[in-house]
């Protein structure tokens, strides 16, 4: 049976000692979520450390939101999937809309992110989504479908095991606008289709697929009620742990 999980993509908010306060509150606040709730926080790199302290023997993960396709050497800036590791981060997300939009993340370079993830013990929270255009001329599938192929046909079954995928509307993000659960789910069923055909039935019906865009308490529930959403990445309201709580609490 695949995971149910409800992740918080913290993004480019809060200080070290703020991160440090909200993850604090969300592990205290943890206990109310049914125990086969999967929790998890993605922060900033400068959080990880501290954070990583602030959830070790909770129940509550710890994901990057980022890590370079390089393994290490002269890349000024940037933080390898070993650093990530060596914080005690187990999860990085790889390939949000942002990442792709603003700071020319390819396919290309994802591949090479979620190999050195992988190797280095990371699960992956992979992102894929399309933008309003792409929407608006009837070609969501399309895009999706090219994504998830591009990127994840380059890895084994036994490795999609360490794979969570996240759909994540960009005309969702940070708009207000969710995505209907009908829309959610038709793109959700498609998805698991995708890998059913190539790494079969198994894989499919185990791949956790989140959906993430404007995802909050208040619709939480119709949209984790949908047979193929199992749970969401939330950016915007994962900043409050009682909202963050809420959504987990919406299964
Ligand atoms: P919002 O929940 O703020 O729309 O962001 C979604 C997102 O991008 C999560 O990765």
């Amino acid at each position: 049976m695949r995971k149910k999980i409800v992740a918080g993509n913290w993004k480019m908010n809060t200080t070290v000692p703020e991160g440090v306060a909200l993850a604090k509150a969300v592990v205290e606040k943890s206990a109310q979520v049914p125990a086969e709730v999967g929790l998890i926080v993605a922060t900033p790199f400068t959080h990880l450390c501290p954070v990583a302290e602030v959830v070790s023997d909770t129940r509550v993960e710890l994901s990057a939101e980022n890590c370079a396709d390089k393994e290490k050497g002269a890349y000024t800036g940037e933080v390898s999937a070993a650093m990530v590791a060596s914080t005690g981060a187990t999860w990085t997300i790889l390939g949000h809309s942002e990442r792709r939009q603003y700071y020319g993340e390819t396919d290309e370079k994802l591949v090479e992110k979620v190999k050195l993830a992988l190797a280095n013990g990371l699960k992956v929270i992979l992102c894929v989504g399309e933008i309003l255009d792409e929407r608006q001329a009837g070609r969501h599938f399309e895009v999706v479908k090219a994504q998830v192929e591009n990127v994840l046909f380059n890895f084994s079954a036994a490795e999609m095991a360490s794979i969570v995928i996240a759909y994540e509307p960009v005309w969702a993000i940070g708009t207000g606008l969710t995505a209907t659960a009908e829309q959610a789910e038709e793109i959700h069923a498609f998805i698991r289709k995708v890998l059913a055909a190539h790494f079969g039935e198994q894989v499919a019906e185990d791949t956790t697929i989140l959906y993430g865009g404007s995802c909050k308490p208040s619709n939480a529930k119709e949209l984790f009620a949908q047979k193929d959403v199992d749970g969401g990445l939330i950016g915007g309201a994962a900043l409050k742990a009682d909202d963050f709580i809420g959504i987990a609490l919406s299964f």
